[in-house]
């Protein structure tokens, strides 16, 4: 099985076969993949508030209307795997949770990543309301919102997954989404919870194999979409330039038959960028950001560390 040197650049996420490598190597990183259990307690937690504080004394007639309605957004969805995986959570919830009115919403910047999000994520709408993915930049957070229905001061839990405020890349961008975020979230009960992926833990390689910097490992990955299809992929560069870090990845697509040699059909590169933001950078960030309050960070494995936010009026 030979090689040729690719010819053209993508994103990490920019192709089909892009997204379907992303979910075979997040199913590969377990370590990584803790975030659920974070994002489900604040679930449970904002289901509960509404349920037991914000309208049982007013309207107690209509609680569990309400609390059917909640509205879930995941910025950055990328393949939909946090929301998707946040879903099938409450299904064995305890005390159960009926999302039957519930509106989860799923964006992401990669058309190819919202595509596959689409085609394979598929939840029926009778178990949990509305589920709704969509193109568009973190910056538009707004913008997808009203799109969507949702108006300010609606959204009871936002999610921002596997350090997807890395692709944040400057303070301005980090500051104006912050503000959407206030904007967005229910006052007092709502919460946003946003990830930053350790930076020091991931380049020491211990608990992450993707990022192998004697950039010798080559990852291969079957394709279960398109099936002889195999995926090569392993790191060629690593650049920084102050806090922003550029990834270069040699991604490969081979066809293989039984009893034949490999066809290489598809060669890149890949680029994969964002800052490595520090805890304390995107502490004093929130802290200073008017109407968020951080309520609590938490660190459940040495690879992120959340932001657990809510808007105060
Ligand atoms: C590390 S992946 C995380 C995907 C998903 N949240 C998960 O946890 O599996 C980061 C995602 O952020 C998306 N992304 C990058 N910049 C973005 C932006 N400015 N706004 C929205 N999404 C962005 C990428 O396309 C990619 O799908």
């Amino acid at each position: 099985m030979g090689s040729i040197s690719p010819s053209t650049t993508l994103d990490f996420y920019s192709s089909p076969h892009l997204a379907e490598h992303y979910d075979l190597l997040c199913a590969h990183e377990g370590a990584f993949f803790t975030d659920i259990n974070v994002f489900y307690k604040e679930l449970r937690g904002v289901y509960d508030r509404r349920i037991n504080h914000d309208l049982a004394e007013s309207q107690p007639e209509k609680k569990d209307e309400y609390a059917q309605s909640l509205a879930v957004v995941d910025v950055g969805t990328g393949t939909g795997r946090a929301l998707f995986e946040l879903i099938q959570r409450t299904r064995t919830a305890s005390p159960p949770m009926n999302l039957t009115c519930a509106h989860f919403l799923g964006f992401d910047l990669s058309p190819h990543m919202v595509a596959r999000a689409a085609r394979t994520r598929d939840i029926a709408a009778a178990a949990i309301g509305k589920l709704d993915w969509r193109c568009a930049s973190a910056l538009k957070l707004d913008a997808v919102l009203a799109e969507s229905g949702l108006s300010d001061g609606q959204v009871d839990l936002l999610i921002f997954a596997d350090g997807g405020f890395l692709h944040l890349e400057t303070e301005a961008q980090a500051r104006q989404f912050l503000s959407l975020v206030a904007r967005a979230l229910r006052a007092r009960s709502g919460r946003a919870v946003l990830a930053i992926t350790n930076q020091a833990s991931v380049q020491e390689g211990t608990d992450l194999s993707y990022h192998d910097a004697s950039g010798e490992k080559v990852q291969e990955y079957s394709s279960v979409e398109f099936p002889g299809l195999v995926y090569r992929n392993r790191l060629a560069g690593f650049h920084q330039d102050g806090a922003v870090q550029e990834s270069t990845y040699q991604f490969e697509v081979w066809r293989r038959r039984k009893g034949e040699e490999d066809e290489l059909v598809e060669s890149c590169w890949t680029k994969l960028k964002g800052r490595a933001w520090s805890d304390a950078e995107v502490q004093a960030l929130i802290t200073a950001c008017p109407g968020l309050k951080l309520i609590e960070t938490a660190q459940p494995d040495r690879l992120q560390t959340f932001f657990i936010v809510s808007a105060e009026s």
